[in-house]
């Protein structure tokens, strides 16, 4: 049997960038060399696309970007010439036919949905959630409103549009200080990493952090803080997804801010969380239904909030969740006996097998 061709898609127009970039290194690592040749494709911060030939080690640094190998390469969208097109240093164009992309993208331009569609429109088998899919889960308002409609429950939250920021940010506040109570969490929709995140104690807080949310979207929602320990589980499957054991994140800060999650400051994984048998079985079910809610396919990282008393409030699904050999998502599939290199096999297998690809 030939082995298969996967591309990996790396880095993109976000600002997740970097976390790509390592998340990518061990994706493009873990895959079985045995089983597929996998060539690796570098998005720019810019958005530029370049065929990428170079040592893997140099993905995380940012080094790759300067590669002089790299060369120009698109994505056709067409299903009779779809592939990469490089254009090589010759002039040559060069078409690369893949058998599965694997979009190893954070956060916009990436999880959004946006490539996705492109393969979609190629009719490209890729790894995870599909275009609505992303899209849906990426939007932290249409999260709340799918999942509210599917009984699931998530925190109070207030949805503020960029239009109603100068005449109505007062009368919008009143309304936020009537459904919601104080700590309230201010959130561009569609950021990820905690970036324009904060925290509002008052009403001037809330006021502040508001007009810094809407630097980064044009859409933000206010939600009550909920007192609660963050747990995340990993998903894994199409029809009859695999739920994983729980993990927990225990932070040091106010919250799980972009300093926490990247920066070596104490932030912890607990893996499996200590919580209860009942209340492990109550995540996992709020999980699964969450992923079949919001459409998901192939993989998504869960989080959720569980109280004191043991309510679990859904409070996002990453649909490209951290693939670092440190992330959660790894980690919980690893600690469920699937090593990283079975981890991406069952992955590609997942979307070869939703495409109707027959590979064995
Ligand atoms: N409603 C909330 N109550 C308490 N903490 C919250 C709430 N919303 C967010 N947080 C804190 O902020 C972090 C980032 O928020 P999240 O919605 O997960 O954004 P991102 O998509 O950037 O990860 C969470 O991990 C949590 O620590
Ligand atoms: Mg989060």
């Amino acid at each position: 049997m030939a082995k298969l061709k996967v591309a990996v898609l790396f880095g993109g127009r976000s600002n997740e960038h970097d976390i790509s970039c390592i998340s990518a290194a061990h994706v493009i690592r873990s895959i079985p060399k045995d089983k597929y040749d996998v060539i690796t494709i570098g998005i720019s911060k810019k958005g530029h696309w370049f065929k990428y030939i170079g040592d893997t080690e140099l993905i995380p640094t940012g080094e790759w970007e300067k590669h002089p190998d790299n060369v120009p390469c698109i994505f056709s969208p067409d299903p009779i010439h779809s592939g990469f097109i490089a254009f090589e240093r010759s002039g040559e164009t060069v078409t690369i036919k893949v058998d599965c992309v694997f979009p190893v993208l954070h956060g916009r331009n990436g999880e959004d949905g946006t490539v996705q569609g492109l393969f979609e429109l190629a009719g490209v088998p890729f790894v995870g959630c599909d275009l609505i899919s992303s899209a849906m889960c990426m939007d932290k308002d249409t999260t709340h409103t799918v999942l509210e409609a599917n009984g699931i429950k998530t925190a109070k939250w207030v949805r503020i549009l960029r239009s109603e920021l100068d005449e109505k940010l007062s009368e919008k506040c009143d309304e936020m200080e009537k459904k919601l109570r104080y700590p309230m969490f201010v959130k561009p929709c569609n950021c990820g990493s905690s970036v324009g995140i904060t925290k509002a104690k008052n009403r001037a807080e809330l006021e502040a952090g508001i007009k810094l949310a809407f630097v980064h979207d044009k859409k933000v929602i206010v939600e009550e803080g909920i007192v609660g320990r963050e747990i995340e589980c990993a998903v894994m499957g199409g029809e009859k997804p695999f739920v994983s054991d729980v993990g927990e994140i225990r932070t040091v800060g106010e919250f799980y801010d972009y300093t926490a999650k990247y920066d070596d400051v104490g932030s912890e994984v607990i893996i499996p969380a200590e919580i209860t048998e009942a209340e492990r079985e109550a995540v996992r079910d709020v999980v699964l239904r969450s992923f079949k809610a919001m459409g998901c396919e192939g993989l998504s990282r869960c989080d959720c909030f569980l109280t004191e008393t043991g309510e679990v409030i859904l409070n996002e699904i990453n649909t490209m969740p951290g693939h670092t050999s440190i992330s959660m998502y790894p980690k919980l599939m690893e600690h469920a006996g699937i090593p990283y290199s079975e981890q991406e096999d069952r992955l590609i297998k997942l979307a070869l097998e939703r495409a109707g690809v027959d590979y064995e």
